[in-house]
């Protein structure tokens, strides 16, 4: 591994790159103008403009890593669904390219097909004959959804409302794209399904080595199925086997996920992971996302155990990259909820990404649990520590003047052992009138939990002002929490990542304070920093690797 810059010498580097360019009169980490609104994520991706909802196509390709989103160019509420595109070569700092797939309308306006998730392979092999030579094709499989009875180029005709899985390829590195003359490759659920033809959906492509083969899940979202083909050539497609209902079931299923990983960090040992979205009928409420551990053999899966993926409100449509070059596993959801996600306080955009966070699994207490941090070179965004070192926190409100920053983001990280506290932790986006986000241990409970009900704007809906929580039990009497604080959200990493809580908030302006808290009892950090972070959309020339 490289060896990271001091922050001190990263924050001088900024300041003279910002002298250089002309601009000396914005510090270093500041976002630039275009992504620069209050409520703006700093640490994450959204779009410039228009409304966004699931990650799609998440592929590696030449340097470049491709995110694809559900993507309205028109409108601020979801609609007229095209997939957007943007790169980046580092998962933190991205660039928005023109759309990769367009809304197509008849000559009335009416829409005749939209584009619904899927996902991406590079076909290294030129398995389905759509490359060049020295030109893999970039393949991209997403669900077709014909609004009204349709004639295909083929000739065969489609009914209103049927969504059938296709296919398209671009030999330009995502940049351009061109639709399959044979699609849709897969045009009905199987069989015994064909009554699902309007809930079909949301295919996930990825390589499976050992037969040599592509294998796809897609889900019948109303039965809490996933099915599962597979191709030798990416066109033709063999139905194989069928997984569920398990797990939870609230909501339909949507936008899975089926990928390997290694145990304990030996090959030898690994395991399958299916991901499994659902809405309504998450962990807190409408849209969320749950996860199996089990075992795959090429046709069937088979799950041994399952849970939540995320124990907070906004955290949804998460699927993983294919192919990411040092063989990692990263994995990106949507960060908003389909309870509320039209609601959102209107700006120029609406609908953010998560931070990407690697995943792996890890026995903890005996059970197989995936785990999830913030990418590797995440924390390349850290300035110089503004709260460094272990302390008492006493029974009351502590508040820490010093912790700010130049994009109104901080990274957190706390060994917090409550103590005789019954509940401890930190406020923040702190402002007048006791307002902020609480992030906190509860002792009385054995849980961790994010409390929103005070957070600033929850007008907009009445199920956004709420307090979410999941049960972790202390090691050794203390919590480890790692919290992003971003302009609108505050996500917690808790003990080796086997729980997060991620959520969305609307301080109100000038409300960036931390503080910290303990209730009913005094409590012990015995480790605290606390970083501030530079925005993932400052200028170029502040960029470590620009892009
Ligand atoms: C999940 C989802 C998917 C669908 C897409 C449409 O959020 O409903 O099932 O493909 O959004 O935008």
């Amino acid at each position: 591994t490289t060896e990271k810059p001091r922050a001190a010498e990263m924050l001088a580097a900024g300041i003279a790159a910002a002298a250089i360019s002309g601009c000396a009169q914005v510090p270093a980490g500041q976002p630039r103008a275009e992504y620069d609104q209050p409520h703006r994520p700093q640490l994450s991706y959204t779009p410039e403009r228009n409304w966004m909802n699931d990650p799609n196509g998440l592929v590696h390709h030449d340097g470049e890593y491709h995110m694809f989103y559900q993507y309205n160019p028109n409108g601020a509420g979801w609609g007229d669904m095209s997939w957007g595109h943007a790169v980046s070569p580092d998962l933190l700092h991205w660039r928005e390219l023109p759309l990769a797939l367009t809304v197509e309308k008849d000559d009335k306006g009416g829409v005749t097909q939209m584009f619904f998730s899927g996902s991406a392979v590079v076909d290294t092999d030129n398995t389905s004959g759509l490359g060049q030579p020295g030109k893999p094709a970039m393949v991209a499989m997403y669900t077709s959804v014909y609004p009204q009875d349709f004639t295909l180029a083929n000739g065969r005709r489609v009914r209103a409302g049927q969504q059938s899985q296709s296919l398209a390829y671009s030999l330009d590195k995502g940049r351009s794209w061109t639709q399959y003359a044979g699609n849709p490759v897969i045009e009905q659920p199987p069989a015994p399904y064909a009554d699902e033809y309007r809930e079909f959906r949301d295919p996930k492509v990825f390589w499976y080595a050992p037969e040599r083969k592509w294998v796809m899940v897609a889900v019948l979202a109303h039965r809490h199925k996933t099915v599962l083909y597979s191709s030798t050539d990416l066109r033709n497609w063999r139905y194989m086997s069928e997984f569920g209902p398990a797990g939870a079931v609230g909501g339909m299923w949507e936008c899975p996920d089926l990928f390997e990983l290694a145990v304990d960090g030996d090959p030898a040992r690994s395991k399958w992971v299916m991901v499994m979205n659902l809405n309504p009928g998450g962990p807190a409420g409408g849209s969320g996302a749950q996860y199996f551990v089990g075992r795959f053999d090429g046709a069937t899966f088979q799950a041994e155990r399952d849970e939540w993926l995320d124990g907070g409100a906004d955290f949804y449509a998460a699927v993983s990259w294919n192919g990411a070059p040092d063989g990692r596993r990263v994995l990106l959801g949507w960060m908003s909820n389909w309870l509320y996600a039209h609601d959102l306080p209107a700006a120029a955009w609406r609908g953010a990404q998560s931070v990407p966070r690697e995943l792996g699994l890890r026995t903890i207490d005996g059970q197989v649990r995936l785990t999830q941090q913030p990418v590797t070179g995440f924390d390349g965004l850290r300035r110089a520590a503004v709260a460094r070192g272990g302390r008492a926190v006493a029974e009351g409100v502590t508040p820490l003047p010093q912790a700010r920053g130049p994009a109104g983001a901080l990274d957190i990280d706390m060994l917090l052992a409550p103590g005789g506290a019954a509940r401890a932790g930190v406020t923040v986006h702190a402002g007048p009138n006791g307002e902020g986000t609480v992030v906190g241990y509860d002792r009385e409970r054995g849980e961790v939990y994010v409390d929103r009900r005070n957070a600033g704007d929850a007008s907009f809906h009445a199920a956004f002002a709420a307090r979410h929580a999941a049960p972790m039990a202390l090691r050794d009497g203390a919590i480890r929490l790692r919290i992003l604080v971003d302009r609108s959200s505050v996500t917690v990493f808790a003990g080796e990542g086997e729980l997060t809580l991620s959520s969305q908030v609307f301080p109100r302006a000038g409300s960036d304070g931390v503080a910290l808290f303990a209730e009913g009892g005094a409590a012990e950090l015995r480790a605290l920093q606390i970083w501030p972070l530079a925005s993932i959309w400052a200028k170029p020339a502040e960029i470590p690797e620009a892009i």
